[in-house]
């Protein structure tokens, strides 16, 4: 812990010692067990005779704040102090009205014990632990001669290059080295293009129901957010506000209905995007998971007009830990993107792209996508299985053949939250849809996410939501 003398101050040298580091174990700075710098270095490093800081240490042992450890050295005594929450929480500084709207979505990162349907989960007792850690051993040796360098702020090149030749096998995403940016996820994404795409007050369209973060992260910069209803088809194109200058879809698979965006609706959207001189998000979160239809072309394929940006993340794929996506961009917007990308975070951290590039290039990634296609696969089988044994009616299913989850409509009920409530006293948690609109009236039900759970577990948990439905 640093510590500042002020010889202007009424207080002696030792006093003010004394004071700091006695606040310092008070506001929770110095934690119980943290160790107190030797009175000989700290008194060097002050510019002080030692006898100076011997006397604070003196008193706050004292005081029982500190005790002398073995070997030398004084640590802070545990529960020292009542640790007061305000000391942290006391500002005088307050977030704009723009930052103070956005509202959290998913805030329980906590595991849970019991089954635990919620969306967005994926199984981490999958993830290729041997193939990553011997990925970033090699990371490591190969990034030996950079260790004192930023990366590029678009990601490695070499990852880059590796990223196209493995969209082109596994969408038919025509890409080159040059239009990938590297990101911190797809979110990442929409907030380094809206950045530079869109200006305060502009307005963009996103799905309703749609994907809360990408809603309010358009907020935060202060976007006025549209949301546009969504059908069988996915996005209505007809209902897209002509004053819209980007539009936000999955059309994969949609978020939350897992509905697929229709040929006929795609071109629709690429056309429409031309007449009114808009950007399309192509985000293409968890595609990679699809087991029975056959994948219908990209947009960014279709598109013929360098309109579309499409997006892509590892945190379905691999794992949300890695923070890792990326964007292909159109060549023209390819060095305003990584200007600004530079100056918000300097660019992806090199040692978990390049142990990427070494994860992808030697064959893991694709084992591991096979891998965890089939366990999915079963997952999925076992969801709709399930679903479709349950008892009580009230919920209908929308179904679905892509991705992590499925949806459930509940058309008489009220709101989601009762049910959501009494199945997490009964150990199991859902996720509700009504929060996955952000625009206007929303429709009960729950996104049932089943990436977690294993067949069995699957079966057991719906049983019990069934239970919970009575
Ligand atoms: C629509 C959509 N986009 C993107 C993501 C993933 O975002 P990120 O890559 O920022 O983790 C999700 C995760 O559930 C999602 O539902």
């Amino acid at each position: 812990m640093e510590l500042f003398l002020d010889p202007s101050d009424h207080r002696s040298l030792s006093r003010q010692l004394y004071d700091q580091i006695r606040e310092a174990i008070a506001d929770g700075r110095l934690p119980p067990g943290g160790r107190l710098q030797p009175s000989r270095a700290a008194a060097k490093d002050l510019g002080v005779a030692r006898s100076t800081v011997t006397d604070a240490y003196t008193r706050l042992a004292a005081e029982g704040h500190i005790a002398g450890r073995r070997g030398g050295g004084s640590v802070v005594v545990g529960h020292a102090f009542p640790r007061p929450a305000q000391a942290a929480a006391r500002t005088a500084l307050t977030p704009t009205a723009q930052a103070a709207a956005v509202r959290r979505y998913g805030t329980d990162w906590q595991p849970h014990s019991g089954f635990d349907l919620r969306a967005g989960q994926v199984d981490t007792r999958m993830f290729p632990v041997a193939d990553w850690r011997r990925s970033t051993n090699r990371a490591v040796t190969r990034l030996a001669r950079h260790y004192g360098h930023y990366g590029d702020p678009a990601g490695s090149i070499a990852l880059r290059g590796t990223l196209t030749h493995w969209l082109a096998r596994s969408r038919g995403v025509a890409a080159t080295p040059e239009s990938i940016v590297v990101t911190q996820g797809a979110g990442h994404a929409v907030d380094l293009l809206a950045r530079v795409l869109l200006r305060p007050g502009d307005v963009a369209a996103v799905e309703e129901p749609g994907y809360p973060p990408v809603t309010n992260l358009l907020r935060s910069l202060g976007i006025t957010v549209v949301g546009v209803p969504v059908d069988d088809h996915g996005l209505i194109v007809d209902a897209l506000p002509a004053t819209a200058r980007l539009v936000h879809v999955t059309p994969s698979h949609q978020y939350p209905l897992g509905v697929i965006l229709s040929r006929q609706r795609r071109l629709a959207l690429l056309h429409w995007a031309s007449r009114h001189g808009a950007a399309v998000i192509e985000d293409d979160y968890d595609s990679e998971f699809r087991y029975t239809t056959r994948p219908l072309e990209p947009l960014h394929r279709l598109d013929r007009d360098g309109r579309v940006i499409y997006v892509g993340t590892f945190s379905k794929t691999l794992s949300p830990t890695l923070r890792t996506g990326f964007a292909v961009v159109p060549p023209g917007l390819v060095p305003a993107i990584t200007t600004v990308r530079q100056v918000v975070d300097a660019g992806p951290p090199p040692l978990i792209t390049e142990a990427l590039d070494v994860f992808i290039e030697q064959g893991h990634f694709d084992r591991h996508l096979r891998r965890s296609r089939k366990v999915y696969a079963e997952r999925h089988n076992a969801i709709r299985t399930a679903l479709s044994s349950l008892s009580r009616s009230r919920l209908t299913v929308i179904p679905s053949q892509v991705g992590l989850h499925m949806t459930l409509l509940a058309p008489d009920a009220p709101d989601d939250d009762e049910l959501i409530e009494r199945a997490a006293r009964r150990g199991l948690r859902l996720s509700s849809l009504r929060l996955t609109y952000q625009h206007g009236e929303p429709q009960a039900g729950i996104v049932l996410g089943f990436g977690a759970l294993n067949t069995v577990d699957i079966a057991q948990a719906i049983r019990l939501l069934d239970r919970c439905l009575g």
